[in-house]
């Protein structure tokens, strides 16, 4: 299975260019899967629900989500985009799972909000899920950005029966990067993340986001990494199946050893 990695550089607040520069992108690209940032489609950095709102789409009604269906549908392969999701009065930090059969189509709404998202985002309601591509036999768990630092989203995906996690991003920080490895260690997954580039300024905060998108094996190898500060698009071959057998010698297998019981704290310690 061949996955693409798109590190793009969204105009803020310029979704409809954003939306032709995807699309154009996608008709370019061969593979299986392709994915793009967190915000791809609108940029990221609004404190303001009046800013945002113009640029949010709805699932099943948006004319944009219903063209990056199409193009799953057409290209035969699994789409992963980034936007801002209205439904109703309330806006989520989604990523919309597009695959060639609309059915098999979802929507994930980011669980942990970062920083300022708090102001202009509901967290997430949807929950950690899988989606699964038959075609290619492979199991493909989301999530975005910040929920990273969250060892329980990757684990509940693998728990799942993800095969590779894929994590759509607007990172500004280095230390995902020692931390994504650990998590396809630990599961025993592939991992692709999906970073944009650029930088955003409001009033006199900016966010510079870095790149250096990568896919990782599930020992944790890269098989790909893009630059810090460039436009790219990386690809990797992964074999999905090679991820089920959870053990690692005779005896232990990472899943079967787990020991949930213990997994227990009382919050008032
Ligand atoms: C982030 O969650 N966009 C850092």
């Amino acid at each position: 299975m061949k996955i693409a990695i798109v590190q793009s550089f969204p105009i803020y607040a310029d979704s409809q260019r954003n939306v032709t520069t995807i699309c154009k992108m996608i008709e370019s690209i061969q593979a299986d899967l392709i994915v793009f940032p967190e915000l791809a489609t609108s940029g990221y950095f609004f404190t303001d629900k009046n800013s945002l709102s113009p640029h949010a789409l709805t699932w099943n009604e948006s004319p944009e989500l219903s063209t990056f269906q199409e193009l799953s549908t057409q290209k035969d392969a699994d789409i992963i985009i980034g936007f801002p999701e209205k439904e109703g009065n309330v806006m989520y930090n989604a990523a919309g799972i597009f695959m060639p059969n609309k059915h098999d189509s979802k929507v994930y709404r980011k669980t942990h909000l970062f920083y300022k998202e708090h102001e202009v985002f509901e967290e997430g309601n949807s929950g950690f899920f899988c989606v699964h591509d038959s075609k290619r036999d492979c199991t493909i768990g989301i999530m975005i950005c910040y929920d990273w630092r969250f060892p329980e989203a990757a684990r509940t995906l693998a728990l799942q029966g993800a095969d590779l996690i894929v994590c759509p991003s607007n990172l500004v920080t280095t230390l995902s990067g020692k931390v994504f490895p650990a998590r396809a260690i630990e599961n025993k997954v592939y991992v692709a993340v999906a970073n944009r580039i650029g930088e955003e300024s409001l009033g006199d905060e900016s966010l510079l986001f870095r790149g250096e998108s990568a896919i990782y094996d599930y020992a944790g190898e890269r098989l790909a990494q893009a630059s810090f500060g460039n436009e790219e698009i990386i690809y990797a071959e992964i074999d999905p199946k090679s991820t089920r057998n959870k053990s690692f010698n005779s005896v232990n297998d990472i899943f079967k050893d787990r020991r949930s019981s213990f997994y227990r704290w009382n919050e008032k310690c």
